[in-house]
């Protein structure tokens, strides 16, 4: 919610507060100028930006065969046409050099390690190439990825190869998205959610292949599916593992899956040159928007990379850019922006991989997903500001933080080497060579070792792994972080007191949630209203994204926004208003339009209602509807986050819209915490102190909530959090 944010750190978030004053002085002059308010650093030409970096990848050049372009197809239809194309294409990819030996080798052994530059074919061919040898007659082939994007773009793509519909024989399936069926042979999918497959299925006896891709990227399902893919290729001998990978530190993966051979895939590499800045960047958005214009009218045909850290800064460097070139008219030759990142809805994902045309140039602005999930074609220059959001957790205060950090310099390398795919290219970074070589560490901190863990914890006692301790974990968790997560699933009633699930708990797992959000469902059982606590639920999951503020109506946004607040009902029930007041108009676009709600969250978010009103059927939960009973909700919502309570000091952070003066101490129970240069709450709701001794007395006592007197917060509460 708005008015609890801290507007300090919002506009610390908001590094253009400033830039965006400083264009419209720009904007106004008709001659092409990128200079960089008072910073004349930047000339025409590079050599003055940037110097020239460290001898970076020449040495490890690889030349490889060019892709020639069929010319005597014109006769035959469109589509075969294509399908045709493909095929050839697929062939000029350097993985197919190494199908019949890389199929022998699968053959040969259980698990294979594989190692291959981003773009060598790993992802979209080795599932076809398993196909064509038949494994899919015994089982599916399934190929997890780490992030959504990857896992349907990549099948899209295959399901083009084939010349198959998408979601029969090549499907995807992510979480709330199941794009699959009876026929599905070739599953693509994210990590997380075969790690929700072995609930229903340990032994993955519906599989005859499991490739685990983009292992270097370590995320915390990927970790916990090595641990249980290496214990079901035990006793399932026919099971086919393959790990691949994309940076060259296989070893690890193969030590760890028992000396496991490692398969290289020479890359097609060209040679890179990089540059880095002569001082470090005050504001590398502003870098970032310069060096895409200097690029553009400096440098010969190609497109642009930019690696960014999320979706809100990509937004606004889109804005900016459409801004200034639009300033520059047909002076310059057409730059088409294309943004990239997990939320950008589907139909707007294709525009990346579509050919620029010719005389245009095409900049790509992307989340670390291009890092090396996705391919794109055609990339020459790379802009790598050296950042990227990490998520860090604090297990003494439980407090999940997701901050912009520098990037590591494997990541670094990474990113360079997109720009060397199709032929010599350039990267940028936008920091100084000794920034590279002394700040940078040379590998990201694997997730397993900086987040929380409850979910996992709770995943791996429902299928019955208990000693988490001795979990074959190929980096082990922080201990810390182990017994936190216990201690939250305990409190939250998942686990007993000897750590075994409880009903509560199995119930809970049930749910692809976090434990919290699960609890509040499964308590709502007991308040008699699960209809209002699974819109609630789908609300929150849909993110921050279901409200919309123009620049030019924020005045109008905030107003209807504020209807839904009517009697100060806090940010969850006003979720809940949205989402019923779109359902009595028969959900309407229009009706969203008028209230400056965005009509694509809310009906992913009727999507994701709709999977947890048949996932409470399964655990036998009656749809109960409880609407007049506002706390009723609030108590179904406290069970789930007694976590996230905190009581509202008398420093002004807390203010009510109504009496615009300080309040006395309240208590409030909120579903995230922001952490940027301080702590703001998100979605927010009051509640009254003696619930949360009356619903978790295990965890408050009377004296905790006592309002009268200035007394320090619970035990156990992150302090942080006021
Ligand atoms: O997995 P790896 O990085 O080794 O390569 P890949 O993702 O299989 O990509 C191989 C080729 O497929 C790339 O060169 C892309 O041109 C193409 N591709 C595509 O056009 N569209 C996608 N969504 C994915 C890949
Ligand atoms: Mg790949």
């Amino acid at each position: 919610m708005q008015r609890y944010k801290d507007p300090e750190a919002r506009d610390k978030m908001n590094p253009f507060a400033e830039q965006e004053a400083w264009e419209e002085h720009q904007i106004g002059k008709s001659k092409l100028q990128f200079g960089s308010k008072d910073r004349k650093r930047y000339s025409d030409d590079y050599q003055y930006v940037f110097e020239d970096g460290i001898d970076f990848v020449k040495s490890s050049v690889i030349e490889g065969t060019q892709h020639e372009e069929d010319s005597d197809q014109e006769d035959i239809d469109e589509k075969d046409m294509l399908k045709r194309e493909l095929q050839d294409e697929r062939k000029t990819l350097p993985i197919y050099k190494f199908r019949d030996e890389l199929l022998k080798a699968v053959e040969e052994y259980q698990v294979i390690v594989i190692v291959g530059e981003t773009g060598s074919g790993k992802t979209t061919q080795i599932p076809q190439y398993l196909h064509e040898a038949g494994y899919t007659a015994k089982g599916k082939v399934a190929c997890t990825q780490p992030r959504r994007v990857a896992a349907m773009s990549v099948a899209a793509r295959v399901s083009q190869e084939m010349g198959v519909k998408l979601g029969h024989e090549v499907g995807y399936s992510i979480r709330f998205e199941d794009c699959t069926s009876e026929k599905t042979l070739i599953k693509y999918m994210t990590d997380g959610m075969l790690l929700r497959e072995f609930l229903g299925e340990p032994d993955l006896a519906s599989y005859s292949v499991v490739m685990v891709d983009e292992a270097h990227e370590r995320t915390l399902s990927t970790d916990i599916l090595f641990g249980l893919v290496k214990d079901i290729s035990r006793f399932r001998p026919d099971l086919k593992l393959l790990i691949s990978s994309a940076t060259l530190d296989a070893e690890k993966f193969s030590d760890y899956f028992d000396s496991a051979p490692i398969f290289k895939i020479p890359g097609r590499r060209y040679p890179v040159e990089v540059h880095y800045t002569k001082a470090p960047e005050a504001d590398y958005i502003d870098a970032a928007i310069v060096t895409v214009l200097q690029i553009h009218v400096t440098q010969p045909p190609g497109d642009i990379l930019v690696f960014l850290t999320g979706q809100e800064e990509i937004e606004t460097i889109d804005e900016i850019l459409k801004h200034r070139t639009r300033g520059l008219g047909t002076k310059i030759a057409e730059l088409i922006i294309c943004p990239i990142y997990a939320n950008l809805p589907t139909e707007l994902q294709a525009k990346i991989f579509e050919p620029t045309p010719e005389g245009a140039r095409k900049v790509v602005l992307a989340t670390n997903i291009a890092e090396t999930s996705l391919t794109i074609d055609g990339i020459k220059y790379v802009i790598d500001p050296g950042f990227c959001k990490i998520k860090s957790y604090n297990p003494r205060t439980g407090m999940e933080s997701l901050l912009i950090n520098p990037i590591s310099k494997a990541s670094a390398n990474q990113r360079a080497g997109r720009s060397g795919r199709t032929g010599p290219g350039k990267c940028f970074r936008l920091y100084t060579s000794y920034n590279y070589m002394h700040d940078l560490e040379d590998n990201t901190v694997p997730e397993i070792q900086r987040t929380n863990l409850a979910n996992v914890v709770l995943t791996l006692k429902s299928l019955g792994i208990h000693d988490l301790v001795n979990f074959d974990f190929m980096d082990p968790p922080p201990s810390e972080a182990l017994l936190k997560a216990l201690e939250q699933l305990f409190a939250l009633s998942a686990l007993n007191s000897r750590g075994e699930l409880t009903k509560t708990g199995r119930r809970m797992a049930e749910f692809p949630l976090d434990p919290m959000l699960s609890k509040m469902i499964v308590a709502s059982e007991k308040y008699k209203c699960s209809d209002e606590v699974i819109s609630i639920a789908s609300m929150l999951s849909v993110g921050n994204s279901i409200f919309y503020r123009p620049k030019d109506k924020q005045v109008h946004a905030d107003n209807a926004r504020l209807n839904f607040h009517t009697g100060n009902v806090g940010d969850h029930i006003a979720l809940l208003n949205v989402y019923n007041s779109w359902k009595e108009t028969d959900y309407s676009t229009q009706w969203c339009y008028e209230n400056y709600i965005q009509v694509r969250s809310m009906k992913r978010a009727r999507d994701i209602r709709d999977q947890l009103e048949g996932l409470l059927e399964r655990v036998e939960i009656e749809i109960s509807s409880n609407a007049s009973d506002l706390d009723a909700i609030k108590k179904a919502i406290t069970s789930g986050f007694f976590h996230h309570s905190s009581r509202l000091q008398k420093n002004g952070s807390y203010r009510t819209v109504k009496n615009p003066q300080t309040v006395l101490p309240r208590w409030v129970i909120y579903h995230e915490l922001v952490l940027t240069t301080k702590e703001y709450m998100r979605q927010v709701t009051e509640l009254k102190p003696d619930w949360l001794v009356e619903i978790a007395p295990h965890y408050y006592q009377l004296k905790d909530v006592d309002d009268t007197g200035t007394k320090k917060l619970p035990k156990g509460q992150g302090r942080a959090a006021l």
